[in-house]
């Protein structure tokens, strides 16, 4: 048995703080494994870190799937959280009971993730009622970006932050493990983390929520910075170690020293 579970995770609050990252891949997957996160989500982030795309949107369940399966098999220890693409739990309830148990049972995942607050409630308690652990997200979700204008902060206007508590409480009642909250004011995730009985996890939304979660290509520099989140902390600069060694590379084979002795076989 893994050392993390959805249950554990939903117990941890108030005990432990929890630093939760992205992974798209089995390399990848099994280093941030080893270093103790609990909770590694296969975001739909992919569409965008990885695929080369300008938002989530275009993600397709059988990217999801590919990737999420080989994260699974990098991963020992921490709970492995599929993110549910565009359009593959909107349309029914019924789509997304299919589309998460294929998450389940075709790549291996513990757990799935869905974007929206009230308005899934009902879809999270047939989830969770059928066997399928979920996470919810709130504030900033990125499959809505194109109807609301970009990649905006959201919960800054006394109604909007009001709407986003109710979201918190009736996903936590309908039955999540726990609570993505993405780039709302700080202040408002800490009185949404004290209302809900289940952990938050921030992206861009202060230090009071119970974990936090970043973009793996963010936080190992990967991400050009002209288009870094201000909330992103960039950990390594592997962008500029990446170039280095291409640059070494192409410049050894021009010149001839590598492949050397060492690496010929007699
Ligand atoms: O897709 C993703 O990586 C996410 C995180 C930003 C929470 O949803």
């Amino acid at each position: 048995m893994k050392q993390w579970t959805a249950l554990k995770i939903r117990q941890s609050k108030g005990a432990t703080r929890l630093p939760c990252l992205t992974a798209y891949d089995y390399a990848t997957a099994r280093l941030v494994d080893a270093a103790g996160v609990p909770l590694v989500l296969v975001g739909d982030s992919l569409a965008m870190s990885v695929l080369g795309f300008a938002t989530t949107v275009p993600a397709t369940m059988e990217q999801m799937l590919h990737h999420t399966a080989a994260v699974v098999r990098g991963v020992k220890d921490a709970l492995v959280v599929a993110d549910m693409p565009f359009m593959s739990y909107q349309a029914s309830d019924e789509l997304a009971l299919l589309n998460a148990g294929r998450f389940l049972k075709e790549a291996g995942a513990d757990a799935v993730k869905i974007e929206g607050g009230v308005l899934r409630a009902e879809l999270v308690r047939k989830l969770t009622a059928n066997g399928v652990p979920v996470l919810g997200h709130i504030g900033l979700t990125p499959q809505s970006v194109l109807a609301i204008g970009g990649f905006k902060r959201q919960g800054r206007q006394p109604a909007e932050a009001a709407q986003l508590e109710q979201d918190a409480l009736a996903l936590s009642a309908a039955g999540v493990f726990a609570i993505v909250l993405e780039c709302i004011p700080g202040a408002l995730a800490e009185k949404i983390t004290k209302a809900v009985p289940v952990p938050t996890i921030g992206i861009g939304a202060g230090a009071a929520c119970d974990g936090q979660v970043l973009v793996l290509h963010d936080l190992l520099g990967l991400t050009p910075p002209e288009s870094q989140p201000r909330f992103v902390k960039r950990y390594a600069e592997l962008d500029a170690a990446i170039l280095q060694a291409a640059k070494a590379y192409v410049g050894e084979v021009k010149g001839g020293a590598f492949p050397g002795p060492e690496h010929t076989y007699n």
